[in-house]
């Protein structure tokens, strides 16, 4: 089957690899996702940190994947240019989702929340951890900015790259971590005939309430 749109028409998959229980799930949806993430790792699931991260501007929708870099009692931390669609969108509106899909395992989760920005601290750490040709990366790039041609941008890698010789890459201002905190979760487990496994967690009262969806 060489045609795409066939392809895409006629491919349908088995959902067998496992499935999603009351009885053997976590009390703590956090607990749960650094289980299911400890699995995708063991099961070599490629770019298992890289998660899409939704947000909203002007009550339109977007959508982008970043890396998840660090994370701790349902926090989520990502880094990036605060200037750029993202920031602006949290800026406006700090409601967010992420949503990881590994397909080694047929899982998804969903975890929608809150973002602000992380501490000037933490984002040092981060910057300062990044490879050279990154940070460097982060000054010459105005992230989501209009540029008129690859050479400009080359260009300005130049430029930064001269600034910079023989002393330490310190951290713009403008760009930096976010830190998105978990109040609803949802994982997915692929089960036969698409009656998958969805189980839930919503944080009410200062308690993860627990239930079921159809799939
Ligand atoms: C695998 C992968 C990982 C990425 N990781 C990041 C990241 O950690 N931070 C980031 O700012 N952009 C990352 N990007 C680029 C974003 O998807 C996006 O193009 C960029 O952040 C600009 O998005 P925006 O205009 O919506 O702000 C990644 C893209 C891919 C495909």
């Amino acid at each position: 089957m060489n045609d795409h749109h066939e392809y895409i028409d006629k491919k349908r998959s088995e959902f067998l690899k496992g499935s999603l229980n009351e009885m053997d799930i976590e009390a703590d949806p956090f607990v749960q996702f650094e289980t299911w993430l400890k699995q995708a790792l063991d099961a070599e699931v490629p770019e298992l940190q890289a998660m899409q991260l939704c947000t909203v501007y002007d009550n339109k929708p977007s959508s982008r994947i970043v890396y998840l870099r660090k994370m701790a009692n349902n926090k989520f931390w990502f880094y990036g240019n605060y200037n750029s669609k993202k920031g602006k969108s949290i800026e406006q509106n700090p409601n967010a989702c992420l949503n990881f899909f590994w397909p080694e395992l047929q899982r998804q989760v969903r975890i929608e929340g809150t973002v602000k920005k992380a501490t000037p601290d933490n984002s040092d750490n981060y910057f300062n951890s990044r490879p050279r040709e990154s940070q460097i990366g982060a000054w010459a790039s105005a992230q989501s900015n209009l540029i008129s041609t690859r050479d400009e941008l080359e260009k300005k890698l130049q430029e930064i790259t001269e600034k910079f010789e023989c002393q330490p890459v310190l951290r713009p201002d403008f760009w930096g971590g976010w830190v998105f905190k978990a109040s609803y979760y949802e994982f997915w487990q692929g089960r036969k005939s698409r009656l998958h496994d969805r189980i839930c967690y919503d944080f009410k009262n200062d308690v993860w309430d627990r239930y079921r969806l159809a799939p």
